[in-house]
């Protein structure tokens, strides 16, 4: 009796479901199996791979039901550029700060303009390059090349680079006044409940996941940003102090969000870079190092590296070529945009979906789409260098809309340009002055869980390697 009774439950609930996406054009819904939970559980385990056997089963667009949640994915390449370009229909804003919410406790506040993420935008993309690209040079080479690094340290290099990179993004954006270490121990068990926190599980599974948040942004506190922090962080911290009334723990939060969003990618991605970079054959090391050294010069007598500048940089188009490469297959972050107004979108495959206001809209890339780029699996450092114009069932796709390891629209990262000179910087030092070998040869998997949120991390334990300074 109970079973029929049970039966009978989920019947009528998976046909309310249903009847919500019935008689509109809506894309397929996949509810799954359990209620509220829904396809967590398989989206969870590997968001990239469900993505990618949902759309061989119901094509570019479909609803999947998580958490409670209706989330409608839009995988064309086409459709992703058509969201991006409309804003006032496709809203990043209010999807921004809900995030920002419940993942980093950041408080709502006014900012009608949006002139405070104007200002981010503009401070970490314009002013601040050459100040942040400089530090983390200087800061890079006293890190890389020290008494210590004389002779051959061997490390785990996902917990080396970690620590690296914490340190000279840290320090780059809020000055040296900064508690580093604590940083440094705080950062990882945070980073690791950024999926818990992001998604819609109710508050009291979350108890754990927010203290270890708070603890991380109190690292934030303090009453006025250090002289020689970066701009965006004396603006930022200036504004909030106003909003939020001086309360120094509700700024510290806001200045927590650019500290992990600044770490996590890029530290990923350098782990990447780096270990591909170790494993190219000598000859195309050459190469890259023939590009830099024309580019960039010998340092000067007494230095390490030479003088850089994110003009100087961004004329290193194979390094370019490698770390795109790196971002492509390491997939990265998923843009989100929540639906503004009752509307109908014609995709590109010619099926007009209706859409109501608040509906909540997910845009993966096409980084593993085989048909956009061949053998997606494979890793082809110099796949970007001369890539003709890809085709998505039988149209040219702009370059620009198929890779977007950076996101688009009004949400493109702002820190882009530092992310990857960062990423050189540590490239360059490896090939001008690192004697660098892999101590083991297992190859390191792509952590699946992280996808949506962040670069993958390794997953199946840390590589070993061994470096020290070239004599
Ligand atoms: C390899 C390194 C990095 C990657 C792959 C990356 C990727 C991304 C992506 C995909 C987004 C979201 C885009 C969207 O929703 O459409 C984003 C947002 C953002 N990133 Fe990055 N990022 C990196 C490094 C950095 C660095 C170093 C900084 C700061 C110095 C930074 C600052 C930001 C900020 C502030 C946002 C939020 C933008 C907004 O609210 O409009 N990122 N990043």
């Amino acid at each position: 009796m109970a079973a029929v009774a049970l039966y009978l439950g989920l019947m009528c609930y998976f046909n309310k479901l249903h009847r919500k996406f019935l008689n509109k054009n809506k894309p397929p819904l996949i509810t799954g199996y359990i209620p509220y939970l829904g396809v967590a559980m398989q989206f969870a385990k590997d968001p990239k791979g469900y993505e990618d056997s949902m759309r061989k089963i119901y094509g570019d667009s479909f609803t999947m039901y998580v958490f409670g949640q209706f989330i409608t994915v839009m995988m064309s390449p086409h459709d992703i550029q058509k969201i991006y370009s409309q804003p006032k229909k496709f809203d990043f804003h209010q999807i921004s700060e809900r995030h920002a919410l419940n993942t980093f406790g950041m408080k709502p506040f006014t900012d009608e303009n949006h002139e405070t993420h104007h200002s981010l935008v503009t401070h970490i993309q314009n002013h601040d390059l050459d100040f942040l690209t400089n530090r983390a040079r200087d800061l890079l080479e006293e890190m890389l090349f020290n008494e210590k690094t004389k002779q051959f340290n061997q490390v785990d290099m996902h917990d080396w680079i970690s620590k690296i990179i914490v340190s000279v993004t840290t320090r780059a954006l809020f000055g040296e006044n900064i508690d580093i270490e604590s940083i440094q121990k705080d950062y990882p068990p945070f980073d690791h409940q950024f999926g818990l926190l992001a998604s819609n599980v109710p508050p009291f599974m979350k108890k754990d996941a927010i203290a270890k948040r708070t603890k991380f942004a109190s690292q934030y506190q303090f009453e006025k940003a250090n002289d020689d922090a970066a701009g965006v962080i004396k603006h930022r911290h200036e504004i909030f102090m106003e909003k939020y009334n001086g309360d120094k723990l509700d700024v510290a939060h806001t200045l927590s969000v650019i500290s992990w969003v600044a770490m996590t990618n890029t530290l990923n991605a350098t782990f990447w870079c780096m270990y591909y970079l170790i494993k190219l054959p000598n000859s195309v090391k050459q190469q890259i190092l023939d590009e830099v050294r024309t580019e960039l010069g010998d340092p000067e007598q007494g230095k390490k590296l030479p003088n850089m500048t994110h003009e100087s940089l961004s004329r290193l188009k194979k390094l370019d070529a490698l770390f795109d490469e790196v971002l492509r297959i390491t997939f990265s972050t998923t843009s989100t945009r929540l639906v503004c107004m009752p509307l109908d979108f014609v995709s590109s495959s010619g099926k007009t979906y209706h859409f109501e206001k608040d509906d909540f809209i997910m845009l993966p890339n096409s980084h593993c789409d085989a048909e956009i780029f061949k053998h997606p699996e494979e890793f082809i450092w110099d796949r970007f260098l001369n890539m003709e114009t890809p085709i998505k069932d039988g149209k040219p796709v702009k370059l620009g809309s198929a890779f977007i390891p950076f996101g688009g629209g009004l949400s493109k990262c702002p820190g882009r340009f530092f992310a990857k000179n960062e990423m050189k910087i540590f490239a360059i030092s490896l090939l001008y002055a690192l004697d660098i070998e892999l101590v083991s040869d297992g190859k390191p998997e792509f952590d699946r869980t992280r996808w949506i949120f962040q670069t993958a991390p390794p997953i199946n334990g840390d590589v070993q390697v061994k470096y020290r300074q070239r004599v």
